[in-house]
């Protein structure tokens, strides 16, 4: 590596022709030896050193204190002062500007280039320092995050350009003020508590124009692997946008739902169409059957579905001669297992249909007996769906207490002895519970 160039700065001429012969053995290069601060300056813009040697004491307005100061803050070039004496008061001025080493006269050479390379190490060390810091702050400061930085007090030591538009405070009015002061949110309820602050995801900043700012926020102690007593870094990100496009896909959501329901509904009164006697049949099965489920506890989401196969699970009755469907004698075999065909028929034309829930095959089993009496499968308890075993419970109950063509309603304590006897053996005893429970206790009316 080759050696360093340095700038020396001795007024006294004796002493300044021993220097440069000093700093010349040593095997660095000397780009001038001048005696005043002016002359610091033109130097230093001719041949640019990599170390400035400066007497304290100069001729001229300007000290070497005065100089040292320049010609690192404006030059970033480090300075070593040289001095034969210095008083108290020198010595403060001199350790403002941060000197890079002292010497004091006399020295040897070897003590003047163990100064001269500790300093270039240090000047090079800051500098790169320097660099990451302003790094650093560029990153922070054009980043689309607000970032706020809190030191162990709780104050606030930085603010990006993105946090002081979202809060409405400029860098000035925000620094050095309590977090809180300066970081004001609520959730729905109004202001929160300082420490339920942090435990947040989400919460609302208002900006100290009042404005309301939905945001997300996540907070990083630091340094993060020092426990006492640590600053923290907040960042925050402005989700308005997100917030809107949440709500907008909720609304269409929710839009798409009610279409889906009106669809269903509209096949269901279609099927009843046909079969005037079983009108509304679906629906009281669909209302019972997810009164059913909500008291099995089946989720919400979950119970839409078993409401929605509910009320079309008799879509397969299409296929059924309505004079079949409509005779008011006993069925014939024949009739009994043309009618029988209705489950798998329902399932043919809802097979292709990508509802959220398996609605198809709910249809398909809402015939099926948990001791594999049923079809048309003949599935057992365990292979038979929640929402198929509820469904058949719902379903005979209602059929049982309604008017039928051949016959008349048996009402609805014929039909609760009904699912009690069987309980266990056709139908799933949990499901008969739930049922006889809400009539019987709870007042349920199937219309
Ligand atoms: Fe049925």
């Amino acid at each position: 590596m080759s050696k360093a160039r340095v700038l020396i700065v001795e007024d006294e001429n004796l002493v300044a022709r021993d220097l440069h012969n000093m700093v010349r053995l040593l095997g660095y290069e000397v780009t001038a030896v001048v005696q005043t601060g002016e002359e610091v300056i033109a130097s230093l813009n001719q041949k640019k050193p990599d170390l400035v040697l400066m007497d304290i004491v100069l001729k001229g307005k300007l000290d070497g204190i005065s100089v040292a100061a320049v010609v690192w803050e404006e030059y970033c070039i480090p300075v070593v002062y040289i001095t034969s004496f210095a008083d108290d008061l020198t010595f403060e001025r001199a350790k403002l500007t941060e000197p890079f080493g002292y010497l004091i006269k006399p020295f040897e050479e070897r003590e003047l280039e163990l100064t001269i390379e500790t300093a270039l190490y240090k000047a090079r060390m800051q500098l790169l320092l320097r660099e990451k810091e302003q790094w650093l702050s560029t990153i922070l400061r054009s980043i689309g995050d607000g970032i706020i930085v809190l030191n162990s007090e709780g104050l606030i030591s930085f603010i990006n350009p993105v946090a002081q538009r979202m809060t409405g405070l400029d860098e000035k009015q925000a620094l050095g003020r309590k977090f809180e002061q300066v970081f004001r949110l609520k959730d729905q309820n109004g202001h929160l508590p300082d420490f339920e602050l942090f435990s947040l995801r989400e919460s609302i900043l208002i900006s100290k124009d009042g404005r309301e700012i939905p945001i997300e926020q996540t907070v990083a102690p630091l340094p993060p692997d020092r426990a006492v007593s640590p600053g923290q870094v907040i960042v925050f990100r402005d989700i308005t946008a997100r917030k809107k496009a949440e709500r907008e896909l909720q609304d269409s959501w929710a839009r798409l739902q009610r279409a889906l329901q009106g669809t269903i509904q509209a096949i269901s009164t279609t099927i009843e169409m046909r079969d005037p006697y079983t009108a509304g049949h679906q629906r009281r099965v669909a209302k019972l059957a997810e009164a059913i489920g909500r008291e099995l506890g089946m989720p919400e989401a979950r119970l839409e579905g078993l409401k929605l196969a509910a009320e079309i699970h008799d879509i397969g009755k299409i296929y059924v001669p309505s004079e079949i469907l409509s005779k008011p004698t006993k069925l014939t075999e024949l009739e009994y297992t043309i009618i029988k065909t209705h489950p798998q028929a329902g399932h043919e034309i809802l097979k292709n249909i990508e509802f959220p829930w398996p609605i198809a095959e709910i249809v398909l089993q809402h015939h099926e007996r948990i001791d594999g009496s049923g079809y048309p499968r003949g599935l057992k308890n365990g292979q038979i769906l929640p929402e198929s075993r509820i469904l058949a419970v719902a379903d005979v109950v209602e059929a049982m207490a309604s008017h039928r063509p051949y016959r008349p309603a048996f009402g609805l304590d014929r039909a609760l002895e009904e699912i009690k006897l069987n309980r266990g053996r056709l139908y799933g005893p949990d499901e008969v519970d739930a049922c006889v429970k809400l009539i019987e206790q709870r007042g349920f009316s199937l219309d």
